[in-house]
């Protein structure tokens, strides 16, 4: 199983980590104006590592938003070639005060490293940064030919690195991407995650009066946007979970039998599930399917935030204006984001109650995607990762996005292989995010594995 690469990667494990620090501490949250600074900086920092490491034609590429990371090394004739991604971009750390360690001043307690970023995706692009390293420098060259995009924008939506994929798909010409932000299924237990789910991501805006208005004067007589917005809302799914948008399920493919049949040998407790991830005293959704296809393979409709009105301390009477709801969408392989976006759209302005106008917008959107198992460099995957934990793969979707995948697919023609090494506990996007320092380790030498068996 060793090879001189991974024996490297173990020589300096110790400076990996430091190194993924320092790139922790640059808070590059791509949501936030005021981080735009921080974004580019972790840019250069990943551009000047690629350079050190022996990464050819290394630049900056500028997109409408945060810039994109390329570099390559194309010198394995007769080999494969792989597009390495990954995100250098990360979640807003609020609320502030449940961090136990400062969100951006990476700290190692038992075994973990805790900060935001730290699993997705900085800890991993790291991971795939130094796999990449050890075997530049263990062998003076690569065992496949490797090009590296990494952008600064998949957080919210990733915009630029669509438009970069579409608009120059001969820079990217390769025959398969290498996507590490996914996580494993359990501790142990090695994982490839085969399917994503797509989605949209929306702002409903429901405007009333012409202004503000006193709730005792008008009160009566005047709509009231919040109240017409939680009307809307209620009549968007039923008491089972199911969206009531007329047609909105009509492209959904359910997996197949053999899929279903591998998900039911997975290791999962569902009431270990409820208690320990979810914490809720109850688990809800469509009856008639378990939580792994509700959550992989069902659409969702789910409601994120209601800005406006009066929210500050006390009491204001008040009728506002116009109320909003962030509301997004969870598509499955199949449906089209342009398609649900206007069946979505076409129903909210039907069931608006009179009164008030409905504004209905679409902030970003991404396609599902699902990667065949039996595609030759899903199972180089899985020799690697045998060799590196001992264990058979088991393949899972995963309920989250990452909208390039399926522009990969679709612009590139590039299967995924989605080799990430999460925990289901590694509490993503929330307080006290961690990447537990050996999966780190593993994930260098899963990486460093996999292009020398895709090199075969
Ligand atoms: N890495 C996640 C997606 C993910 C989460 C994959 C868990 C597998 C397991 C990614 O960074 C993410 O959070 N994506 C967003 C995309 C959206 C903002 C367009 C998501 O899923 O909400
Ligand atoms: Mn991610
Ligand atoms: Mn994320």
């Amino acid at each position: 199983m060793s090879s001189p690469a991974v024996a490297f990667a173990t020589q300096n494990h110790a400076r990996f980590v430091g190194e993924l620090k320092d790139l922790l501490r640059i808070p590059s949250i791509s949501t936030l104006p005021e981080h735009k600074g921080d974004c580019r900086r972790a840019a250069e920092f990943l551009a000047a590592e690629l350079k050190r490491i022996g990464m050819e034609n290394v630049r900056l590429i500028d997109t409408s938003g945060h810039p994109l990371v390329y570099g390559d090394w194309l010198h394995a004739a007769a080999k494969p070639t792989a597009l390495v991604y990954g995100h250098y971009d990360v979640q807003p750390a609020d609320p502030l005060d449940e961090w136990i360690s400062p969100p951006f001043e990476p700290t190692e307690r038992s075994g973990n490293i805790y900060s935001r970023g730290a699993v997705d995706d900085k800890g991993q692009v790291w991971a795939q940064v130094k796999a990449l390293e050890s075997l530049l420098a263990a062998n003076k060259g690569l065992p496949i030919n490797v090009r590296v995009l990494f952008e600064g924008e998949e957080e919210v939506g990733g915009e630029g690195i669509a438009a970069y994929v579409a608009s120059k798909p001969d820079n990217l010409k390769a025959d398969f991407a290498l996507v590490s932000d996914t996580e494993l299924f359990a501790e142990g237990l090695p994982t490839l995650c085969v399917g994503l789910r797509g989605m949209i991501y929306t702002e409903l805006e429901v405007r009333g009066a012409k202004t503000d208005l006193h709730s005792g004067m008008y009160g009566g007589a005047a709509p009231n946007p919040f109240v017409a917005l939680a009307q809307i809302i209620a009549k968007l799914k039923d008491e089972n979970g199911r969206i009531e948008i007329p047609g909105f399920y009509d492209d959904v493919i359910a997996p197949s039998p053999e899929e279903l049949a591998a998900w039911k040998s997975l290791p999962f407790d569902e009431e270990h599930y409820r208690k320990t991830e979810v914490g809720s005293s109850k688990l809800v959704g469509e009856s008639g399917f378990s939580v792994l296809e509700r959550t992989w393979a069902r659409p969702t409709l789910d409601v994120h935030g209601i800005p406006g009105g009066f929210t500050g301390a006390g009491a204001k009477t008040v009728i506002p204006a116009r109320a909003t709801a962030k509301i997004s969408m969870r598509l499955v392989p199949n449906m089209t984001p342009a398609k649900a976006f206007a069946l979505y759209k076409s129903y909210v302005e039907k069931i608006a109650p009179a009164g008030v106008e409905v504004d209905v917008r679409l902030i970003h959107s991404g396609d599902a995607c699902l990667i065949p198992v039996n595609n030759p460099y899903v199972q180089a995957a899985t020799r690697a990762l045998h060799d590196v934990w001992g264990k058979d793969t088991v393949f899972i979707r995963s309920g989250g996005s990452i909208p390039i995948v399926g522009d990969f697919d679709r612009h590139l023609g590039l299967p995924s292989v989605m080799m990430g090494f999460g925990l289901p506990d590694d509490n993503i996007h929330a307080p006290n995010e961690k990447f537990k320092l050996q999966n780190f380790e593993l994930g260098i030498r899963s990486l460093i594995r996999f292009m020398e068996e895709a090199g075969h």
